[in-house]
């Protein structure tokens, strides 16, 4: 039989767990290490990638419809609009017989899931990250209480049609700087699209073993490579690498991501690169995508140039290097930002609740 003591100790720990919902520290690294656990049980490369990317992209969706000048701010709130065109696919994540909710369910239950979706976000950071090093543990709060509706939610995500609405999401509504919202973006060199769900089919990076790193490689893809338009003129216009039918898996970036350089909604279709040349072809000839298009580059004095010297900095020197400092510094600062966005009174995480 156990120690009175001992009984009476477990059940205040229980109490406090269930009556305030604490979280500590070792409820905090449980959940990491859960993650990793289902992670380690999923034997395709292409579902790992996308169970990483989605529940990095799920908390992502929960805080980029906070809109500091709404009567109805929400943020990270556990609400999605589940039917909303823009949050296709974000249910092969979160559903009844998902391992992420069925994990929340049988464990977790008792702490917010706006809160939960945010700790394993940065579990999934952490354990992708260069050397397991990235942990926003430190900057991490809790405390984030779950709305049961959030109507028009799904109409402040962004789909990526270019900057326009990214100024409009990120920058007016959620209050971030331009280097905020690189370094968000920067989340892109995990995950992969899918033609199913945003029509968008393919990897930021090339290759799908990139896909399951998160660095600062997003940056340097986006400045390296020649970029072509795709898909042109239907909804889903977008970009594809100059190599890519060499790829098994095409590696595309969105109007969203190329206009951190160049200026997309000024002139589109165009290509990043016009002085390249591939066995004698130059790589923006292809389709209706002419070589004598060439993506505008920013006026100097135009206010994004703060996002093209963002990209610079987060390139961490001249390349090649391994210098992830300034990209994980900035990310950890908007990260911090816009899971915090709209909400009062978070907690850190202390060592133990009671
Ligand atoms: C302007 C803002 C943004 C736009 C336009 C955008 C757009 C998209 C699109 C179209 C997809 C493909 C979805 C699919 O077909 O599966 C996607 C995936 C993804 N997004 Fe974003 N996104 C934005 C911001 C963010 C932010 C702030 C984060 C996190 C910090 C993020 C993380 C991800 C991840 C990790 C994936 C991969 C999902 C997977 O592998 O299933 N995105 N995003
Ligand atoms: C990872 O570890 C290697 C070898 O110790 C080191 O050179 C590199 O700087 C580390 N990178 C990060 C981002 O911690
Ligand atoms: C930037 O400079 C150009 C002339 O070089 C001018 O036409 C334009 O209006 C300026 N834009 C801004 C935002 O000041």
């Amino acid at each position: 039989m156990k120690p009175i003591s001992l009984v009476v100790l477990s059940s205040v720990a229980l109490l406090s767990k269930i009556c305030h919902a604490c979280i500590d520290k070792a409820t905090y690294y449980a959940i990491d290490s859960d993650i990793e656990k289902i992670a380690s049980s999923i034997t395709s490369q292409n579902e790992l990638v996308h169970f990483y990317g989605g529940i990095v992209r799920l908390a992502a969706h929960d805080f980029m419809d906070h809109d500091r000048n709404s009567g109805t701010p929400y943020g990270s709130d556990g609400c999605i609009e589940w039917n909303h065109e823009v949050n296709k696919g974000l249910q092969t994540i979160w559903c009844n017989s998902c391992p992420l909710t069925k994990l929340y369910k049988k464990t977790y239950s008792y702490i917010s899931k706006a809160d939960f979706w945010v700790i394993s976000a940065n579990a999934v950071i952490r354990q992708l990250s260069k050397n397991q090093s990235f942990d926003l543990a430190n900057t991490f709060l809790w405390g984030r209480k779950d709305a049961a509706s959030c109507q028009g939610a799904g109409d402040r995500i962004p789909t990526g049609t270019g900057c326009r609405e990214v100024e409009d999401t990120l920058l007016d509504a959620m209050g971030l700087q331009w280097r905020d919202a690189v370094a968000l973006l920067g989340a892109h060199t995990i995950g992969k699209g899918h033609e199913a769900f945003s029509g968008h089919d393919g990897y930021w990076m090339p290759t799908v073993a990139d896909s399951l790193v998160f660095d600062k490689k997003y940056y340097e893809e986006l400045i390296l490579r020649t970029w072509r338009s795709r898909n042109i003129g239907t909804k889903e216009e977008d970009f594809v690498a100059s190599t890519e039918e060499t790829h098994e898996h095409p590696q595309m970036m969105l109007k969203a991501d190329v206009c951190l350089l160049y200026n997309t909604d000024r002139k589109y279709p165009c290509c990043s690169k016009t002085n390249r040349f591939l066995h004698g072809v130059n790589e923006c000839d292809w389709e209706e995508v002419l070589s004598n298009k060439k993506c505008p580059s920013y006026a100097k004095n135009d206010s994004r140039m703060e996002a093209v010297r963002a990209v610079l900095e987060y390139l961490g020197g001249i390349s090649p290097n391994d210098n992830q400092g300034p990209f994980y510094k900035a990310y950890a600062t908007a990260w911090f930002k816009a899971t915090t966005n709209g909400h009062d009174n978070l907690k850190s995480i202390r060592r133990t609740c009671w």
